[in-house]
């Protein structure tokens, strides 16, 4: 455990944006960051995990400290069910093989989402129709100012749509150290109601998938909509689909009766942002090294040396065109650092 110092960051963060960490430490242990914490009291801190979230606009003059924990294991099992902990520096997606391996269900729509296990309860993330609060049952967390345990159960974490207490009443005051997850051992509920999913699965006459078919399904998709990081900087949506009430929707589709929404509640629509932003012209678009994904509107990428001020730009662009265009809002999904 040694503090670096004038850190590049461009392979911490999956924009491959380059930055500088002023003083950079990586932790293994609950007991390492503890210590850390305890011996640096007084210092700024920023706490980085899988680093596929955020987006580096500048070096960071703080203490960055990076959340290698690592292993996995099974807490508890009856007939049916396992509970599994995992550390929060595991990789998401190798997890989620994992626990498909061990024919262990209920995470298989979330294949490929890049990102670390320790960061998935902050956003709740999510995709084709499954979010990570279905299998949540608790997190493990230190309290940075007293370096103290705290246990967060479901109910406290008050999850929503990529949203939850880590992001908002809690925020920048625990750092997530392991999180367990339910997952079923037999009569797994595969969830094939996202259209995408089913036409894939059609594709391959493939009626009654098993949790290994849907993965492959979702894997598939993915690649063939969202860049892999590793190829192209990127941190997946970047921006969140916007909710709009319905009396506004109304009138807003009046004008646009061609756009997308799905009914949330009773006085509210979620529209893709994605289709907005392909409607306004953004799509495939590139300026300079900054660009808007060829086959998902919501991804903006780093064709290789982008700054951080310059994605930020073409999406400061972005939201302008589209609120002029539609009268909508849309908000970053992306910590902009
Ligand atoms: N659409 C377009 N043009 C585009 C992209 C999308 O017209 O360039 C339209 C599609 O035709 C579709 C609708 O928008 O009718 C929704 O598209 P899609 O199913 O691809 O999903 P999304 O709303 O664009 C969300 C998540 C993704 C997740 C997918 C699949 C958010 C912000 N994004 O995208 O999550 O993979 O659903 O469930 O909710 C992420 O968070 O990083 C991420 C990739």
């Amino acid at each position: 455990m040694e503090i670096q110092h004038d850190f590049s960051l461009k392979n911490y963060n999956t924009f491959g944006i380059e930055a500088k960490a002023k003083k950079f430490i990586a932790v293994h242990s609950t007991e390492e960051l503890k210590t850390v914490l305890a011996q640096n009291k007084n210092e700024k801190k920023f706490i980085l995990g899988g680093g596929s979230n955020m987006l580096l606009t500048q070096d960071i003059e703080a203490l960055v400290i990076h959340i290698d924990l690592k292993g996995k294991k099974v807490i508890q099992e009856n007939e049916d069910s396992v509970w599994i902990e995992c550390q929060a520096g595991e990789n998401w997606h190798e997890f989620v093989l994992w626990a498909i391996e061990q024919n262990f269900g209920g995470l298989e729509n979330m294949s490929l989402i890049p990102g670390n296990v320790g960061t998935t309860p902050v956003q709740n993330i999510g995709a084709y129709g499954a979010e990570m609060k279905d299998s949540f049952i608790s997190c493990q967390a230190v309290q940075i100012e007293n370096q103290e345990n705290k246990t967060f159960i479901k109910d406290e974490c008050q999850f929503g749509y990529r949203e939850s207490i880590f992001k908002n009443q809690v925020k920048d005051q625990f750092i997530i150290t392991s999180v367990v997850f339910k997952l079923t051992k037999r009569n797994h509920k595969t969830n094939t109601s996202y259209g995408d999913i089913l036409t894939e699965l059609t594709k391959n006459n493939i009626t009654t998938p098993t949790i290994k078919e849907v993965s492959n399904a979702v894997i598939s998709i993915r690649k063939s909509k969202l860049p892999d990081p590793k190829e192209l900087g990127n941190s997946g949506s970047f921006f969140k689909n916007p909710i709009v009430s319905k009396k506004e929707f109304e009138k807003i589709h009046l004008k646009f009766p061609e756009m997308k929404f799905y009914d949330i509640s009773e006085t509210e629509v979620k529209v893709p942002a994605g289709w907005l932003i392909e409607q306004a012209g953004f799509k495939g678009k590139r300026f300079g090294d900054a660009g808007i994904h060829k086959n998902q509107a919501l991804v903006l990428v780093n064709y290789g040396n982008a700054t951080g001020q310059e994605i930020l730009a073409v999406s400061k662009k972005i939201q302008q065109t589209i609120f002029e265009t539609f009268g909508i809002q849309i908000e970053a999904e992306v910590n902009v650092i």
